[in-house]
């Protein structure tokens, strides 16, 4: 379970003091230098070093299964050796050339997104993250329905920007309510604190949809856009009932409001079932963005959308590093393993196995609410036993017992009260059965 790889150690190869220096030495550069609101996971932070498949290593050459991949990021593996060769192949020929000139991995790119995307016509706009995913987003429906006001879910979020912050409702992520937008709340990604919680599912969506209904007769329902992710990834892998933005989406449609579904986390077949959330939903999006996991931790994202809602911008508008060569060459790779190895069919059975041996032990501890989520997207959310007051001081404990095991793992919720589990697709039979009984091992160490 533990391997030390020396190569990887300190100045003083073989001595553990000499180690821990180095990491607490970049954790005290790290803290004088980056703004106080930039925070790291750990009591003791780790500094990663590298990493291979499913696994990394930190500065100590302390190797650790990863089931949380830098935030859902590293999709396929890591040190993926067709990423690595693409990138270095492409490094030596041009790294960078912007959106103002011609490039054969950048368009075959878009080609092959757009195709994927399931939306018609489709035209698509890369961007270096999923902030600024959203960002041309909100600006492309906004521009097109000459309406600023905008419908989001609750317990959502959207990026970091000011823009995206205007659209995220989860209280952590959402310094200011300065913003350009005028935003409504709708309820329905987060059912477990939901007050129509004890519905079943069918009626759930319907007082859901009920309330949406409402609230565009009230306000006159000139929305530019509803935005939703279709499971709320920093909200705590919060999902709503299949079906349940189809439902929303109908109403949507009858006002003319265009439906973003922000596939940041959901999208290439994390969720096993569906190469796109939206698609537990019967529904095609109006617009879709992407990022994370696409180029594997190269930064890229990107917005698709049919070319009338596209080009409602008017005037020019570029990218300095959007879907540059460079992460074009890794994406294009990475998209390429991707398909070729039935990754979403991976993680369909791997989410089956992961679940297997997690629900029981879910079942039988008072002080975790609910598994969900779907394929390799799980959650678990800590709670007061006897109810659902959220325990987030269990939760941090909860991650430190799986790091002290070797298995790294994600928290979010709204309290920050919910594990997450979400290892590279790729993951393995053996690597889910080890990673699963260190998280029991974990959960059990805490009573
Ligand atoms: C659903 C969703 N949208 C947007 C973003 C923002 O992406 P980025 O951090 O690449 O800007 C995130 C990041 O966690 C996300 O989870």
């Amino acid at each position: 379970m533990t391997m030390t790889d020396p190569a990887v150690g300190s100045a003083a190869p073989g001595s553990a003091d000499a180690a821990r220096t180095r990491t607490e030495d970049l954790l005290a550069r790290h803290r004088a230098v980056t703004p106080r609101w930039q925070s790291l996971y750990y009591e003791q932070p780790i500094a990663l070093s590298h990493g291979e498949g499913r696994h990394v290593w930190d500065v100590e050459g302390t190797r650790y299964l990863d089931f949380f991949g830098g935030i859902l990021t590293t999709m396929t593996a890591h040190a993926l050796p067709e990423v690595t060769a693409a990138v270095q192949e492409q490094a030596g020929k041009i790294l960078h050339s912007s959106t103002l000139y011609l490039n054969e991995q950048t368009v075959e790119l878009a080609e092959h997104i757009a195709e994927l995307s399931g939306i018609p016509d489709a035209r698509v706009f890369l961007t270096p993250s999923g902030t600024e995913a959203n960002d041309a987003a909100l600006l492309m429906a906004t521009a097109y329905r000459r309406s600023n006001q905008v419908l989001a879910m609750r317990n959502s979020y959207h990026g970091r920007s000011f823009s995206t912050i205007g659209v995220t409702s989860h209280r952590s992520w959402s310094p200011t309510s300065f913003s350009g937008l005028q935003t409504t709340y709708v309820h329905g990604g987060y059912r477990l604190r939901s007050p129509f919680r004890d519905l079943p599912d069918g009626e759930y969506t319907a007082a859901c949809v009920a309330d949406l209904r409402q609230l565009l007769d009230m306000t006159g329902g000139d929305f530019a856009c509803l935005i939703a992710e279709p499971i709320q990834g920093v909200g705590g892998f919060a999902t709503p009932p299949d079906g349940f933005f189809g439902a929303m989406k109908e109403v949507c449609d009858a006002h003319g409001i265009l439906f973003v579904s922000d596939e940041v986390q959901t999208g290439w077949g994390r969720t096993g079932d569906h190469f796109w959330g939206y698609q537990a939903h019967g529904i095609v999006p109006d617009m879709l963005t992407f990022a994370k996991g696409v180029a594997n931790g190269l930064p890229l994202g990107g917005v698709v959308a049919r070319a009338e809602v596209v080009d409602a911008i008017a005037g020019n508008h570029i990218s300095t590093f959007g879907g540059s060569p460079l992460v074009s060459a890794g994406a294009n790779a990475n998209l390429r393993y991707l398909l070729e190895h039935d990754l979403q069919g991976n993680a369909r059975v791997m989410g089956e196995r992961l679940r297997a041996t997690l629900a029981p032990v879910v079942a039988d501890t008072p002080w975790i609410a609910e598994l969900r989520g779907r394929g390799l997207m799980l959650a678990l959310e800590t709670v007061h036993p006897g109810g659902i007051d959220p325990d987030p001081a269990r939760a941090a404990a909860l991650t430190e017992a799986c790091k002290d095991r070797h298995l790294l793992i994600g928290k979010g919720g709204l309290y920050g009260n919910v594990l997450r589990v979400a290892p590279p697709l790729s993951l393995t039979a053996e690597e889910a059965d080890e990673g699963a009984q260190l998280l029991v091992d974990a959960i059990r160490s805490l009573g």
